[in-house]
């Protein structure tokens, strides 16, 4: 039976009429004549060409569904935690959880704090409420502190589940959390040094405010590139 390298079952992915294959516990099954794998994308999130073992553990389904379909080879095993410094092999294989869950679970964080800047800013200016001008002053500050959480987890998923590969979404989000970070930072600096640029709304007041609706617009990109990664949209 052929045996795949991962770099060669990954051609198996239905794009350009190519056949579509999936891996699952060392076997390598042909899928092309499923309906729910058309082009290689089953449930908008799966993508073919790859091992999904891990994947399965979130289906509705247990694995005789796969079964219906003919085996066509195995998958070459790799020992990729050996690669891995010893302290990281150690913890993800103790703990699976801990080599693509901490930025799903740590970008949140982030979002949110961007965010609500931006909307208690405009809720401060809508209603002349002063305590919504400095809970999004707070806001921003914890949005600047978990930013750097989003951006180490961030770091660690990409080297160790995308090999550090620079693929388009990482390169649009490295440069544009980079940006986010600095416009953060200097609307802080900014709003520390002049408490009132909101509450005496004056020409300046207008830029720390296109500042502050950027955030939004800059962890939405961000936000959006990361999980067109995890949630490919279908292509027609
Ligand atoms: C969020 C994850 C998933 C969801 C929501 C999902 C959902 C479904 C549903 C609703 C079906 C039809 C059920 C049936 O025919 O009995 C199906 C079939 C199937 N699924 Fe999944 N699935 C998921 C993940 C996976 C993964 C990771 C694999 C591969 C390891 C996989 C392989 C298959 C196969 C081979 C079929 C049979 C397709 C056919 O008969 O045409 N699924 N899936
Ligand atoms: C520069 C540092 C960053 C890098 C290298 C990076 C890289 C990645 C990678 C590789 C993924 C795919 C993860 C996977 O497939 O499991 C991802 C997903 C994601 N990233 Fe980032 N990221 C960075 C910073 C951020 C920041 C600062 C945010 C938010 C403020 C963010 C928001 C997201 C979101 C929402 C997802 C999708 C998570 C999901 O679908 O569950 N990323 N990122």
């Amino acid at each position: 039976m052929k045996e795949f390298k991962a770099d060669e079952l990954a051609e198996y992915n239905g794009e350009n009429g190519n056949p579509i294959y999936i891996a699952y516990h060392g076997k390598v099954y042909d899928v092309s004549e499923s309906k729910l794998w058309r082009k290689g994308l089953h449930m908008k999130r799966h993508r073919a060409g790859h091992d999904l073992t891990n994947d399965l553990q979130a289906a509705p389904h247990e694995e005789d569904v796969i079964q219906r379909y003919p085996q066509v080879g195995i998958l070459k095993k790799v020992d990729d935690e050996r690669q891995l410094p010893q302290p990281i092999a150690f913890l993800t294989a103790r703990f699976p959880f801990l080599r693509r869950h901490p930025h799903p679970m740590t970008v949140h964080f982030p979002i949110v704090f961007m965010f609500s800047t931006t909307v208690f800013s405009l809720l401060y200016l809508f209603t002349g409420e002063k305590s919504f001008e400095t809970t999004a002053f707070h806001c921003l500050g914890a949005g600047i502190l978990f930013n750097f959480v989003g951006i180490t987890t961030g770091i660690y998923t990409w080297w160790l589940n995308y090999m550090a590969k620079m693929l388009r979404p990482v390169k649009i989000k490295i440069p544009l959390t980079l940006v986010m970070l600095v416009t953060s930072v200097i609307i802080f600096i900014w709003r520390i040094s002049v408490p009132d640029i909101l509450i005496n709304f004056r020409g300046l007041s207008v830029l720390y405010l296109v500042l502050v609706l950027s955030l939004s617009i800059m962890v939405t990109i961000i936000g959006w590139f990361g999980a067109s990664m995890t949630f490919p949209v279908e292509k027609d």
